[in-house]
């Protein structure tokens, strides 16, 4: 429906009628207004599967919920670094929307990975903002190519679930900029998702759906947002100041209470009506886009689906660890399944993403029973050590040639509604582990959980395979590739640390009452283990293939450039072996001696290419200014420090293959804000100060004999050249009143002024 036609109807809505399109009409739809024919449309979960309700369901994930397919939740999706596999994700989720009348679905959940803590973090994408921010913009482009609008959630600084609901995130503009806001910001602009979901919680003292800053001026304003605003399940704060914000639909509906505010405040004149029409328009803008593109005609198949969840799960599987090429298994070999998730794996998450798998795949129940034998070891549901199913399990590994054993995770220790305590997995599995050990050498352990955990035994197995929350296929994906029909080529998006304590927000996460302080800053996930230079389990980027990849020939198309230009960087990957498989290239900047805190890598470009057996490809990135800037906050703007950069191609953010350095020098210089108490150091790392100063103290030096011994005494044998230097670095201009005699306060202003011209 064109703009005016819109306009036209919300003219003709009584105020009433107004107020009431801004909330839904119960848990999942919209509401009608018959006389006008405006249709009600549902929005349902998401992220990774259908949880299509009834009218009166639950947000929660108690009650039953369509039959549907559950593909690989979000952790997991994100590990395949793949766009078209966020893509194919998208389409068939658009499909299966399009067949079920949903209009929306309600994703993809892309708040940083803060802390491996966070009890959600099986549905979020990444601790980096590329990788969530790409694999999020590749999933709403698809979606919304079959005419089915997303909400990509939750907007913002959400990373925790203790008191999500009135908890306040505070976080520096910097690190909101580089990290959180980062996270959104290229999906928003390229993808254009049709709504947004504003989190529960507050940032920086305002809650969310009051937030003018965030909702109207960030995301309207610089990035060009043109769709509605829709809160999180009960995120409504004050209904009015929300309107006003760019807040447009409260969610779930069904009480009319903040409906009539709205009625009261434009009639005693406390809300202008021109702000509720907007909103109106922008919700019925996406309800027409949906109703007048529906294609009645699509239909999909659950048993179809489900063979997309199996190619998808391959997709994002992630090979740890391999030693002595023990993967993948041959059918010749006499391999026992050890672990109750080979025969129930842990598939997905607790909470509103809860999909009601039509069936569930397992590795197990695709498994050829002369080769594979199986026996428990443990029970899920508790922590305490089964003696006679460990006994048994022990055993068995003892007689195979291999033991797999499918661990992880169980649901009670990761859901949305509350975070870990730790990251240790239950004692009876790890138990289970460590006995294995001492009777088995060729061990492969597979994971099901949704985030990092700590592996003590990690030493003592040699291959690892880390499956997340797989999907409903999980079981038929693990095997192929355990057994080398498919080739792993899954990343990790999160960094495995060694331990808890290792972790960056490790002393604030959670906060304390209402309050969580971002004191890590911009340092979340590799950008502090690096920058620390601290060993991890696994770093972000790592994974394993059964191929071999050599990189060559690395190219950059500008050694110096301004950061209005852009850099063209190639490389050529190889694959060496004699089977085809996937590589995923990753380029990383770090800037060369910056004056500021920065991390000391961060990723800037990623693709996923395939290979076949000895093929060779030349991979292609394009960097602009924005790989090499960080934010400003004394311009609120993103600006290029006039560095030494350097390129680096790297197997993941610790691993570099190789790498080149260039020059970036900044278009705009910042704006100068000298005083007498600027530093000499700061001083002098302008090029124009440095001038300005040399000049300067020349003159004084020259016309004052007692400055000049002053000066002459400066490095001696009591302080080297560099120890005067260090001193003099941190000097306050004002200081040369007392220490250089003849240095007039007057002189030193005509300095300053120089200096800011
Ligand atoms: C969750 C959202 C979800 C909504 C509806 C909330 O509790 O935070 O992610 O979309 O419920 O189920």
């Amino acid at each position: 429906m064109t703009p005016e036609k819109i306009k036209k109807m919300v003219s003709q809505l009584t105020l009433e009628e107004k107020a009431s399109l801004c909330s839904g009409k119960d848990v999942w739809n919209t509401k009608a207004i018959k006389r006008m024919d405006i249709p009600s449309v549902m929005v349902s979960d998401g992220p990774h599967g259908l949880r299509k309700q009834p009218e009166d369901g639950d947000h929660l994930g108690m009650l039953d919920s369509i039959k549907a397919v559950c593909f690989p939740a979000g952790c997991a999706i994100a590990s395949s670094f793949s766009r078209d596999t966020a893509k194919l994700l998208g389409e068939t989720l658009a499909n299966e929307c399009q067949a079920e009348n949903i209009s929306t679905i309600l994703g993809p959940a892309m708040n940083i990975k803060r802390s491996p803590l966070c009890g959600r973090n099986f549905e979020y994408l990444s601790e980096d903002p590329l990788v969530s921010s790409e694999i999020a913009r590749a999933y709403v482009s698809a979606v919304q190519s079959k005419n089915i609008g997303t909400s990509p959630k939750h907007f913002l600084a959400n990373n925790q679930e203790y008191r999500r609901m009135t908890s306040d995130s505070i976080v520096d503009e910097r690190t909101l900029r580089e990290i959180y806001l980062a996270s959104f910001e290229g999906m928003v602009k390229n993808a254009k998702p049709w709504t947004i979901m504003n989190s529960y919680n507050k940032l920086n003292g305002t809650y969310l759906c009051e937030s003018e800053a965030m909702l109207t001026d960030v995301l309207r304003n610089e990035w060009g947002f043109d769709g509605y605003v829709m809160t999180d399940w009960g995120a409504m704060n004050d209904r009015v100041k929300s309107l006003k914000a760019g807040c447009e639909l409260e969610m779930p509906g069904g009480n009319t209470t903040n409906d009539l505010e709205i009625v009261e405040a434009v009639r005693s004149g406390d809300l202008d009506e021109a702000v509720l029409d907007q909103a109106v328009e922008r919700i019925l803008t996406i309800i027409y886009r949906f109703e007048e593109n529906r294609d009645k005609n699509i239909s999909y198949t659950l048993d179809q689906d489900h063979e997309v969840a199996r190619q998808l799960a391959e997709e994002s599987i992630v090979l740890l660890k391999n030693d002595d090429g023990i993967l993948p298994l041959s059918a010749s070999q006499k391999i026992a399944y050890i672990g109750q998730y080979a025969k129930k794996p842990r598939f997905q998450g607790g909470g509103s993403s809860h999909i009601n798998s039509h069936k569930v795949e397992s590795a197990l129940s695709v498994a050829d029973e002369k080769t594979i034998s199986y026996a428990a070891g443990y029970n899920d549901a508790t922590e305490a050590i089964d003696e006679k199913m460990q006994a048994e399990a022990v055993k068995l590994a003892a007689e195979s040639d291999v033991a797999v054993l499918f661990v992880g995770l169980p649901d009670s220790f990761e859901s949305e509604g509350y975070d870990r305590k730790h990251l240790k997995m239950p004692a009876n599995q790890v138990a289970l582990i460590e006995a294995v050990t001492a009777v088995q050498k060729n061990i492969v352990v597979v994971l099901h959980n949704g985030s990092a955990i700590e592996m003590p035994w990690i030493d003592k197995v040699q291959a690892v395979l880390e499956v997340y929350l797989g999907g409903q296929a999980v079981g038929g994906a693990t095997a192929n590739i355990l057994f080398g029909n498919v080739n792993p080529s899954g990343r990790l998006a999160e960094t495995f640390p060694l331990r808890l304590q290792d972790t960056p927000a490790y002393l604030t996460f959670g906060g304390e009452k209402d309050q969580s302080v971002y004191s890590e800053g911009v340092f979340v996930g590799y950008r502090y283990y690096n920058s620390k230079d601290l060993p991890v389990l696994f770093p972000f980027g790592h994974g394993l293939s059964y191929s071999t990849f050599e990189y060559s020939n690395m190219t950059v198309s500008k050694n110096k450039l301004n950061d209005s230009e852009r850099v063209s960087i190639s490389v050529d990957v190889k694959n060496t072996s004699n089977i085809a498989g996937k590589e995923v290239i990753q380029l990383y900047v770090s800037p060369i001696n910056s004056r500021l805190i920065r991390p000391a890598k961060e990723l800037r470009a990623f693709d996923k290419i395939h290979l076949e057996a000895g093929e060779t490809k030349t991979v292609r990135f394009e960097l602009d200014k924005r790989a090499f800037a960080y934010w400003e906050v004394a311009i609120h703007d993103w600006h290029v420090e006039d560095l030494d950069y350097k390129i680096s191609f790297g197997k993941s953010a610790l691993d570099t293959i190789m790498s080149e350095v260039i020059h970036v020098t900044p278009n705009q210089l910042l704006p100068k804000v000298y005083d007498l108490n600027s530093t000499i150091g700061e001083i002098m790392a302008d090029q124009n100060g440095k001038v300005i100063l040399e000049q300067a103290m020349g003159s004084v030096m020259a016309g004052n004999a007692d400055a000049a011994t002053v000066a002459e005494q400066g490095p001696n044998d009591m302080m080297n050249a560099e120890m005067f230097a260090a001193i003099m670095e941190g000097m306050p201009l004002r200081q040369l009143l007392s220490f250089v005699p003849g240095v007039e306060k007057a002189s030193l202003q005509q300095l300053v002024d120089a200096l800011n011209q």
